[in-house]
């Protein structure tokens, strides 16, 4: 694992090829348990994976503080290596509903403030407005960041959710190590505008959803039960004739991968290392046996008869449902 390193674009970080979502840990998929979580991350440590990546709105500052725990409790070779993505903005309510993004320069300090108290860190390596705040220019957005970057209080500005103006924007205001945006093999819509953009302007991408927030797995199935505030409860693609069609693609998947000796959910992350050296997939593991199948991936080489396989059995939009509920759309500066 050491040896797969990847760069987030011409002036972020060297990383590990796969970096670890800490997001399910605390949220969005229903209920997790916090020591195999923290046995998770430390085991990602030591298996050389440097890149954690964490949200301040994530179950409130939970996901920071176990992020935060897992650190102050990981070996110092392992913390120090390590690389903490923080995204911020998000409002939310007691109830954990959304209520829009803040992108003021006042905010961000604020956020700022608080996610290094609660992770316990000086420094936050990439920090990132999760949507963009439709009432503030990206400009004053980034600049903030740039100005915690000359204090020292953060490292890189990264960027998530945007689309090729918002992008250049921010780049023509401050360098941007990479964008984080979902893409796998049933999500490809960076592919036609967003990907030419960031490699022309020599930002990396942080590939999130590779496994289509388990749909993708291969452990997924039919009659899985879900908690109602698991946003796959009312996730498109996890409903009804949905999801019947899109496992139907799993199975086709499921094929390639039985040919290869390999996992699907292995297929799905190698896919996304395929499709080139700028793409850092974050894998959403919080379990040590799932973090050690998709870490698995990096030894997983698809040839171009591979790839082709893929291709005719999931061909581009072959995914039925949109990848986010229609209010959640609304807010993704990728999709206008
Ligand atoms: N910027 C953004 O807008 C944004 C949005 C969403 C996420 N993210 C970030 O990206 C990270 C990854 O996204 P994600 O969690 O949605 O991605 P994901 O990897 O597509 O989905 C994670 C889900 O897949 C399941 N899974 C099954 N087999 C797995 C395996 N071998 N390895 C890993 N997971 C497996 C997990 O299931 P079980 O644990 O239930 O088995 C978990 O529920 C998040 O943690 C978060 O940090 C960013």
């Amino acid at each position: 694992m050491t040896t797969h390193i990847r760069t987030l674009g011409n002036t972020g970080p060297q990383t590990s090829a796969l970096g670890l979502g800490c997001m399910g840990m605390s949220a969005m998929y229903g209920e997790a348990d916090r020591a195999e979580s923290i046995a998770t991350v430390h085991a990602a440590l030591e298996a050389g994976v440097t890149l954690l990546d964490t949200g301040d709105f994530y179950a409130m500052g939970h996901n920071e503080m176990l992020v935060g725990e897992a650190l102050r409790t990981a070996p110092a070779a392992r913390r120090e290596q390590a690389l903490i993505s923080v995204k911020f903005g998000a409002l939310r309510d007691p109830d954990g509903n959304w209520s829009g993004h803040d992108g003021r320069p006042a905010a961000v300090k604020n956020f700022a403030a608080h996610s290094l108290q609660r992770l316990g860190v000086d420094h936050i390596d990439i920090y990132r407005i999760a949507r963009l705040d439709p009432d503030v220019p990206i400009e004053e957005t980034v600049g903030a960041i740039a100005e915690l970057i000359e204090k020292g209080y953060v490292r890189h500005v990264g960027l998530s959710e945007v689309g090729p103006e918002t992008i250049r924007r921010a780049a023509a205001t401050a360098p941007i190590s990479d964008l984080q945006i979902e893409y796998a093999i049933i999500t490809r819509d960076i592919e036609r505008e967003i990907l030419p953009t960031t490699r022309e302007l020599g930002i990396g991408i942080t590939a999130y959803g590779v496994l289509s927030r388990g749909l993708l797995s291969g452990h997924f199935t039919h009659d899985r039960q879900l908690a109602a505030n698991d946003f796959r409860a009312f996730a498109p693609r996890f409903q009804g004739e949905n999801l019947r069609h899109n496992l139907d693609l799993v199975e086709a998947l499921r094929e390639i991968a039985e040919h290869k000796g390999v996992s699907v959910a292995q297929i799905a992350i190698a896919w996304v290392l395929s499709r080139g050296e700028d793409i850092v997939p974050l894998v959403g593991a919080r379990t040590r046996e799932r973090l050690a199948e998709s870490l698995g991936a990096l030894d997983v080489t698809l040839d171009a008869a591979d790839l082709a396989a893929i291709e005719k059995a999931v061909p581009a939009d072959a995914a039925a449902g949109a990848r986010y509920p229609a209010a959640q759309l609304a807010h993704l500066g990728t999709e206008q």
